[in-house]
């Protein structure tokens, strides 16, 4: 990826693929106090303008900033994983959360053929496609072999922001999406509302109070062949059982996470201890994902204060609770928009309920990206709107972005936010 690609826009630098086509400054600024003021997309369907709320927010370097008195708009790190066949999924949701302030690694596992990711490179670096001319997405072209509830599923994450804290040093958060997520509102009302946070928060649902997974997680030894084997041949119990620890103690909690950037830096450099000792331990513990950064976290002091209960995503499970979450549809529709959470998961492949969103709440037809501030195009049935675009530092938030705001407020409320840190 090239970093510099990214364009940075400051305030004072219009959109420049709009200046070819006006001739006077004049006239861009008219164009713009109108767009400001009326919401651009007051003509793309009957329902879109009224949702659309607030001025267009210029986060741009730092005067925009200061002059408004907003706080910079982060820049997220999005992981988005699959496996064979989810190809067309996992360009979807790239479609689904595209913005140009991110970045993205995409990552196939090794079960996924050499032509599928060679497919979704192809159509990422494409120097037609907006998102290529923007550089901002990788796909992991060295694929690990991920076993399900086997270590290797933490090792490919731990290796996914690796590459991100190599190749793209200036994110704020980090978000792992499987093929089976979705997002349920456009990258600028997250942009938006994070844009308020502390950078160090941690969201991270857990818990110390594990109950029977003691029993079924803790005590079990497992063994992950695909550590030591090129095909996937699954987890292996070892006969002995092993006591709970007893120099750290063990939180669990959901595998969905978005991680800042200082702690897993704290995680993947290692200049203090505990992220490998743990890393070791959690090599023969089923589901890793669900507790590894969890226990990182509640044990170090420098980390506990940064948690918050809870993974900002929609999953429904049955009751009594079943191996996997239910799986999404139009039944479900309205409270996941009720929930006010950013993504949901998981839907089967091409659930129609997933078109549902496409069109309610994201705003977007099928192919296109998802729009949001810095699409300049004027929208159509057959045309991107953010084939033109403009400075990525203007997000226009949609209603959606009010319910995360409620769901935040409401998780950061003293009641809730410090009571539930590492209990
Ligand atoms: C990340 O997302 C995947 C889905 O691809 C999930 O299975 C995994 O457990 C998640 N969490 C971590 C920490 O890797
Ligand atoms: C974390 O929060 C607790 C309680 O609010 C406080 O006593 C402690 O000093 C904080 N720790 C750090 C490292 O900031």
């Amino acid at each position: 990826m090239k970093r510099n690609h990214l364009p940075h826009y400051s305030d004072h630098k219009w959109p420049w693929p709009l200046l070819s086509l006006v001739a006077s400054a004049l006239f861009l600024l008219l164009i713009l106090t109108l767009t400001l003021s009326h919401g651009r997309y007051s003509d793309a369907s009957s329902s879109t303008a009224r949702d659309f709320y607030g001025v267009h927010r210029d986060f741009g370097g730092g005067d925009g900033n200061a002059r408004l008195g907003l706080p910079k708009l982060p820049r997220l790190a999005y992981m988005v994983s699959g496996s064979r066949g989810d190809g067309s999924r996992v360009r979807r949701i790239l479609q689904a959360v595209y913005h140009p302030r991110n970045y993205y690694l995409l990552h196939l596992d090794l079960e996924a053929s050499d032509d599928e990711r060679l497919e979704l490179a192809k159509f990422v670096k494409s120097e037609e496609s907006v998102i290529g001319e923007f550089g901002n997405v990788m796909v992991v072209g060295k694929a690990n072999l991920v076993t399900p509830k086997g270590p290797t599923m933490i090792a490919t994450t731990l290796h996914a922001v690796a590459i991100l804290l190599k190749k793209a040093a200036d994110w704020d958060w980090f978000i792992n999406l499987s093929a089976s997520d979705y997002p349920l509102m456009p990258q600028d009302d997250i942009l938006h509302i994070f844009s308020y946070l502390p950078r160090d928060l941690n969201f991270l649902e857990h818990t110390s109070n594990i109950g029977w997974k003691e029993n079924h997680r803790a005590r079990p030894i497992i063994i992950d062949s695909g550590l030591y084997h090129s095909k996937k041949s699954g987890i292996f119990w070892a006969k002995e059982r092993r006591s709970m620890p007893a120099s750290f103690k063990l939180f669990m909690g959901s595998a969905w996470v978005i991680l800042s950037k200082p702690f897993l830096e704290f995680c993947v450099w290692g200049w203090d201890n505990l992220p490998r000792t743990l890393l070791m331990y959690y090599t023969n513990f089923l589901s890793s994902t669900e507790g590894y950064f969890h226990t990182v976290a509640c044990n170090h002091k420098d980390y506990q204060n940064t948690t918050m209960n809870h993974d900002l995503r929609y999953i429904r499970w049955d009751t009594p609770p079943k191996q996997h979450p239910i799986s999404l549809t139009v039944e479900h529709f309205d409270d996941m928009v009720l929930s006010g959470t950013p993504f949901a998961h998981g839907f089967a492949k091409d659930d129609p309920v997933l078109d549902k969103i496409d069109e309610k709440l994201l705003r977007r037809s099928r192919d296109h990206l998802t729009p949001g501030g810095w699409c300049v195009g004027k929208p159509g049935l057959h045309k991107d709107p953010c084939l033109v675009y403009g400075s990525p530092n203007f997000v226009k938030p949609t209603l959606n972005s009010r319910r995360l705001e409620k769901l935040i407020v409401k998780l950061l409320d003293p009641e809730n936010f410090r009571v539930k840190q590492c209990k």
